[in-house]
């Protein structure tokens, strides 16, 4: 089986994603360490010195990669599944949980983790929750077509963990 964690930046993919694949007996796949473990350049340095262009195409062979693993939790990066086929390409190859939060939650999280993300490094703190709401409205679109949605905001870590393994208890059953 292979599950994959999808939303925005700041969202607690990779620490959901480590406590679920823990708790699963899982291997744990960040996709953004798998890059830069692969391609020996931190995410940020690779936007300056080359473009996202060509970073959607090899995240899009990163994700191509993990079809062949089992038994495997992959955390995305927050736009995976918004470029290509990728959307379809995990929804068939594994089981893909949505973790939402609401624009402006993100926007707190983000004010002080956002100077790793190329994307929002060089946004002044108050156009952040603008840009923010607009790209996530433009990315439910994909993250939406998620088999589970989980609310975030009002669970710690551990909460959205034990919820989550219900869930994929619950949809593994129907399936
Ligand atoms: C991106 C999210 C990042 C990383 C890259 C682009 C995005 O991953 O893949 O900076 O477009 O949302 P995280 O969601 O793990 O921060």
């Amino acid at each position: 089986m292979r599950i994959y964690l999808i939303g925005y930046m700041g969202s607690g993919k990779s620490t959901v994603g480590k406590n679920l694949a823990s708790c699963l007996g899982f291997q744990f796949l960040d996709l953004d360490h798998h890059f830069e473990e692969r391609y020996r350049i931190s995410i940020l340095d690779f936007f300056d010195k080359y473009d996202e262009n060509l970073f959607r195409s090899m995240e899009r062979d990163l994700l191509h990669e993990t079809g062949a693993f089992d038994d495997v939790l992959i955390s995305t990066g927050g736009g995976t599944p918004c470029f290509f086929d990728n959307m379809k390409f995990i929804r068939e190859h594994g089981i893909a949980i949505y973790i939402r939060w609401p624009a402006g939650m993100l926007a707190e999280r983000l004010q002080n983790l956002r100077k790793k993300r190329p994307i929002l490094k060089d946004l002044d703190p108050e156009s952040l929750p603008e840009k923010i709401s607009e790209q996530l409205a433009e990315r439910e679109f994909f993250y939406g077509q998620a088999d589970i949605i989980i609310d975030a905001g009002a669970f710690s870590p551990q909460q959205l963990t034990e919820i989550l393994l219900k869930k994929i208890a619950d949809f593994t059953d129907r399936g």
